[in-house]
C-alpha cells in the first residue's frame, strides 16, 4: 500500500473522530424497508438477480491438493463441484451428468483420475469431457464433444479460487477492484488453508452482514471485547464501485498493535502499517476480511433459507513449513 493511501486514511479517521455532525451536504437517508428482510419474492429476485449472477468466493486451492482431487460445493443452492484437472487448473462444473442429470460426484471430497456417473457409467475426465459410455453400439449418432460437462465460471485470486454462475459476468479482477489490490497484499499465491469452519444462525443473511459493516453497535454488543481496543466513533469507511467497501478502524490506546492470530506465521514483506490499526475489506455481497499481517481470517456469509444462514469462517497463512499444521 502506498504511503500516500494510509496518510488518506489516517487523515479520514482523524476528521471522523473530531466531526460534530454529518460532513457536510451528507444526504437524508431513507429507512432501509423491513420486507426486504422477510419478504419471499425479495428473497426469490436476489438469489436469481443477484447471488447467482455474482462472483463469491467459494475454496481455498489446499481443498483440492492434487491432480484429480474433488470437492462438492452447493453454497449458492446449485449443485457444483471443484476439481484440480491434469492441466493444473481448477474447474468448476455443474455436479451434473449430461446423459440423465445424475450426479457425477456422490461423496463430499475425494480423488479420482475423473469421475464416473453411478447411474448407467458415463465416464469424465479431470476437463469435464466425456471419454467413455457403456454401450457405445446403441448412441451411434452421440457427439461426445457436445456432451461435456456444464463448466461454471471460476477465477482465482492466488490461491483463493471464486465462481461465478453468469457466464457474462466481468472477469473476477475488473468486479474486485480495490478488494483485489487489498487482497494481494496478503500475497495470497503463497497463502495456505489453515481451518474452516461453519455456524448455523437462525436470521436472514443480511442481518448479520449488516453488523459486519459498521461499529456503532460495539459500546452495547461488544463491551467487554472489541469495544475495550477498538475507537469506533473514528472509524474511516471508504465505498468502492460494485458495492464493495473498506472500513478502518484506530485502536484506542496509541502504539497498541495487532498481534495477529496466535501461532500464526506473518506475511513476509507486508506492510507493517496492517497492524497499526483494524482494517477490513468487504466484497459484495458477502465477503469480509479483515487483514491482520499474521493470520487471515475470512468470513463468508450464506443464505440457507429466507430466515436461517451459515457463516463461514476461513483462516490463512503463510507457509509453516514442515512442522504440523498450528492450531487455531
Ligand atoms: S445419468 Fe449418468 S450415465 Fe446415465
Amino acid at each position: 500500500m502506498k504511503h500516500s493511501d494510509i496518510q488518506q486514511i489516517l487523515d479520514q479517521q482523524a476528521f471522523e473522530s473530531k466531526r460534530g455532525g454529518p460532513p457536510e451536504g451528507f444526504p437524508q437517508l431513507a429507512d432501509i424497508p423491513g420486507d426486504r428482510y422477510v419478504d419471499p419474492e425479495f428473497n426469490r429476485l436476489e438469489i436469481e438477480r443477484m447471488w447467482h449472477k455474482t462472483w463469491v468466493y467459494a475454496i481455498h486451492a489446499d481443498e483440492v491438493p492434487e491432480v484429480g482431487s474433488y470437492v462438492q460445493w452447493t453454497r449458492l443452492g446449485e449443485p457444483l463441484f471443484f476439481i484440480w484437472g491434469e492441466d493444473e487448473r481448477v474447474r468448476c462444473f455443474y455436479n451434473t451428468c449430461r446423459h440423465r442429470g445424475a450426479p457425477v460426484v456422490t461423496e463430499e471430497s475425494g480423488k479420482s483420475r475423473g469421475v464416473s456417473c453411478k447411474y448407467h457409467g458415463w465416464t469424465y475426465n479431470t476437463r469435464g469431457e466425456l471419454i467413455n459410455l457403456r454401450d457405445r453400439r446403441d448412441f451411434v449418432d452421440l457427439d461426445m464433444s457436445c456432451r461435456s460437462l456444464i463448466e461454471v465460471r471460476c477465477e482465482n485470486i492466488g490461491n483463493l479460487y471464486w465462481v461465478n454462475l453468469d457466464n457474462d459476468a466481468e472477469p473476477l479482477r475488473d468486479y474486485l477492484g480495490p478488494v483485489a489490490t487489498n487482497l494481494d497484499e496478503c500475497k495470497p499465491d503463497t497463502l495456505m488453508l489453515v481451518d474452516k469452519t461453519a455456524i448455523k444462525v437462525d436470521c436472514n443473511v443480511k442481518i448479520l452482514l449488516d453488523a459486519f459493516m459498521e461499529v456503532y453497535h460495539l459500546k452495547s454488543i461488544h463491551q467487554n471485547t472489541v469495544d475495550r481496543f477498538l475507537d469506533h466513533r473514528g472509524s474511516a469507511i471508504t465505498l468502492w464501485p460494485n458495492g464493495h467497501s473498506r472500513m478502518v478502524t484506530p485502536y484506542k490506546r496509541e502504539g497498541w498493535r495487532d498481534p495477529g492470530v496466535k501461532g500464526l506465521p506473518e506475511v513476509e514483506g507486508m506492510e507493517p502499517w496492517f497492524r497499526d490499526t483494524n482494517y477490513s475489506v468487504l466484497a459484495y455481497p458477502n465477503f469480509v476480511s479483515p487483514i491482520p499481517t499474521a493470520g487471515i481470517p475470512l468470513l463468508c456469509f450464506w443464505p440457507d433459507t429466507i430466515d436461517t444462514m451459515t457463516i463461514e469462517v476461513h483462516w490463512f497463512a503463510p507457509s509453516w513449513g514442515d512442522g504440523e499444521r498450528p492450531e487455531i
